[in-house]
């Protein structure tokens, strides 16, 4: 299949074919190859895009950012207190403002239909940065990274442990479903993902030869695992009381040395970031004044070891976004 993605948006991988994500990460494996030989390649000169943030970001916004002046472009960032963006104007009227001036729009905020509304307004295509129910962009740097070190997707065990109806636990599913991956939750029966999502995952996964299992069962649920993979107990946008029952929930799943010796002897760690693996971050410190933890989804001691390849992960953000916007953009 001859693919083409010129004027596309992304704003789930649902909406992809596993063809069109696999050209996604050969494209970013190019560019990859690209930056670190020092060859430039601005393929987009002349164009434009806007990065709008209703929350907070180091690696989204800085993947975007360099990969746009990587690739020739002009990069505005916005966020909601230095434009009038949701205080004094609407997402749709802003989406339209900006369709008039931007070749391309990035979008990170709370609901799904916030990204879906500005692709439709806009008439440019948008790239969703995060939204409550879906984290498209960083799957396909976890996807690059797990094929980096295990050389293929396809058959690949790939179990997630913690707070497994989010968003990055939800786009792993649909992103395993897609490529061919054993997808695994692993997690309190109460944090389980929506059944629907789970049934419209399950049916792709019958096409693609893998599975999707839920467990609240640590043991079972990481066993036989390429990929243990992680992220924090409260995601952006939850309300701070919710703490004290996430830490209660979650903590019988934490990523530590037995979960690891647990899985296959060359399984890797991944999350997405940010962590809280030590003491060193005032939620950290806070959380750990309250309850006690010091250390959370993740030990420090994982974290640190060879088996974690959470800094390549970060990395591939900026190459697999550049992708992204080339592909929908040239
Ligand atoms: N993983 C991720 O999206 O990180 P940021 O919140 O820093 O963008
Ligand atoms: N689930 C997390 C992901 C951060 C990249 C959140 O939404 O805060």
């Amino acid at each position: 299949m001859a693919v083409n993605l010129s004027g596309r948006s992304f704003l789930k991988l649902l909406d992809f074919e596993p063809e069109e994500i696999r050209y996604l990460l050969d494209v970013a494996k190019e560019f990859k190859k690209l930056k670190l030989t020092n060859t430039p390649h601005k393929y987009l000169e002349g164009k434009n895009v806007a990065l709008l943030f209703e929350k907070t970001s180091t690696r989204t916004r800085c993947a975007f950012e360099v990969a746009g002046y990587d690739l020739g472009m002009g990069v505005t960032f916005l966020d909601p207190t230095s434009s009038q963006m949701g205080k004094k104007e609407s997402i749709a009227d802003t989406a339209r403002v900006l369709g008039r001036m931007y070749d391309g729009l990035e979008y990170r905020g709370f609901s799904q239909k916030i990204v879906e509304e500005i692709s439709e307004k806009s008439g440019v295509p948008v790239w969703n940065g995060l939204t409550d129910d879906f984290h498209p962009t960083q799957m396909l740097a976890d996807l690059l990274t797990i094929e980096e070190n295990f050389g293929r997707l396809k058959g690949i065990n790939l179990t997630f442990m913690g707070d497994a109806r989010n968003n990055v636990a939800n786009s792993l599913m649909v992103a395993s479903a897609k490529m061919g991956l054993n997808f695994t939750c692993c997690g309190p029966k109460e944090l389980f993902p929506n059944e629907k999502l789970v049934d419209e995952c399950r049916k792709i996964a019958a096409e693609n030869d893998c599975t999707i299992t839920l467990t609240d069962d640590v043991k079972k649920g990481t066993e036989n695992a390429d990929v243990i993979y992680t992220d924090i107990w409260v995601s952006m946008g939850e309300p701070d009381e919710i703490w004290e029952s996430r830490t209660k929930l979650l903590s019988p799943y934490q990523v530590n040395k037995e979960v690891m010796a647990n899985a296959h002897d060359d399984a890797i760690f991944l999350h997405c970031l940010p962590s809280f693996h030590n003491l060193e971050t005032t939620i950290g410190k806070d959380v750990y004044e309250k309850f006690g933890f010091k250390e959370m989804e993740v030990t420090d001691e994982v974290f640190e070891s060879k088996q974690s390849k959470v800094f390549d992960e970060a990395e591939n953000r900026m190459h697999t976004i550049k992708a992204v916007m080339y592909a929908t953009l040239k």
